[in-house]
């Protein structure tokens, strides 16, 4: 046992980011935990979970909950996914290998960053779930052709190209530390291409090297040079979710990228329903951003999601214990919503509708 170790095994996602707040430096847990700005949307993200409230079903007949669910084709043994997040390797260095393995291992699937530390074919032989490809489109769009063809090849599953970062945003944490990638980390699927070079800051270099005028164009784009199913990540209005799915997009992610983009768009729980009925069902619809509890898994299905990505918390579970610390944070989740569903009535995924949605309870 450590100094630090308060000396029981965790049992929440806060108790892991507790303990991982503690096994990294503070610039890494800053660079990790930061958002943009004044950070008003990233605490909006739990704020609006923290308002939530259940109404329960009682007298359900429910038993046991299935918390299984299919998207694009796939069963998930929960209604949960790995958001892509850049750089695993920063605390741990097996990396995306960890993560990959721990999400076979409990049947949820793993959306792959562009900067992932590790290549897209060694997390493929690592994975046993299904990997989806995060895709941010560079100016050089050979570059980003040739990243999207070796995930096919390696047999990742579907595209998801982000769509809140034209450029990134200011996040005020890592200028004041001056962060910068420690020498071990470095983008493992972009080394070959010239653009492998000059990665100290990620900030920098993603506002030398991405599309910064990317239009829907891109969409026509994507299917010529794939047959993959494509998802937008960063969608949070209706207007923008009715042209997607015109556009023919195969799901939306309704994400404000944690908080590291635009500091003042709503939080991803208050833009959910909008988007869910906006695209009433052509597609399915995930949503990320401040999902910490199995209850707040079952608030996003109730508003309309079909399932969760979530963030930090498995870089918490990766910095604490590796491929079993990551394990741990997905398994706690799909036990809590579990737990959630059985008390609130809900046998299924599909079961999860709006009437399960108390009033919230007025911001203090
Ligand atoms: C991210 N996110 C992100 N998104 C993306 O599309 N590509 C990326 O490379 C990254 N990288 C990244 C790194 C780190 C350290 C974080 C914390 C986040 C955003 C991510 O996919 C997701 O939208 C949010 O993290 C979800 O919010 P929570 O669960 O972290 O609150």
């Amino acid at each position: 046992m450590t100094d630090t170790d308060p000396g029981f095994a965790p049992l929440t996602l806060a108790d892991y980011a507790e303990r991982a707040r503690a096994a990294v430096p503070v610039k890494t847990w800053d660079f990790i935990e930061g958002g943009a700005g004044d950070e008003r949307t990233l605490r909006s993200n739990a704020d609006a979970f923290e308002r939530a409230r259940l109404l329960p079903r009682v007298l359900a007949g429910v038993g046991l909950p299935d918390t299984g669910t299919r998207v694009l084709g796939r069963t998930w043994a929960a209604p949960v996914g790995i958001a892509p997040m850049a750089y695993h390797t920063l605390v741990h260095e097996q990396g995306e290998i960890a993560t990959a393995r721990a999400a076979g291992a409990t049947g949820l699937p793993f959306v792959v960053s562009t900067f992932a530390g590790h290549t897209f074919e060694d997390i493929a032989a690592a994975a046993s779930s299904p990997l989806w490809l995060q895709v941010y489109c560079f100016r050089d769009r050979s570059l980003t052709r040739e990243l999207i063809h070796r995930a096919e090849r390696a047999g990742f599953e579907a595209l998801v190209l982000t769509v809140d970062a034209p450029r990134l945003g200011r996040r005020l944490r890592d200028l004041r530390h001056g962060f910068t990638l420690p020498p071990t980390v470095r983008p493992a699927n972009l080394q070959d291409s010239g653009s492998g070079t000059g990665f100290g800051s990620p900030m920098e270099h993603a506002l030398a090297e991405f599309d910064a005028a990317l239009d829907w164009s891109v969409i026509g784009w994507l299917r010529s040079v794939s047959s993959l199913p494509v998802l937008l990540k960063g969608v949070l209005g209706g207007a923008d979710a009715r042209r997607a799915v015109d556009a023919g997009v195969d799901g939306l992610i309704v994400s404000n990228h944690g908080g590291r983009q635009l500091d003042g768009a709503p939080s991803t729980l208050d833009a959910l329903p909008e988007v869910a009925s906006a695209v009433a069902g052509a597609c399915p619809v995930l949503v990320d951003g401040g999902v910490r509890r199995g209850a707040d898994v079952l608030t996003s299905l109730a508003s309309g999601a079909d399932a969760v990505l979530l963030g930090r918390p498995v870089l918490h579970g990766l910095a604490v214990g590796g491929e079993e610390g990551v394990a741990r944070v997905l398994g706690i989740v799909a036990d809590e919503l579990t737990e959630a569903m059985a008390l609130c009535g809900t046998a299924s995924v599909a079961d999860a509708g709006p009437d399960l949605l108390a009033p919230r309870t007025a911001p203090p």
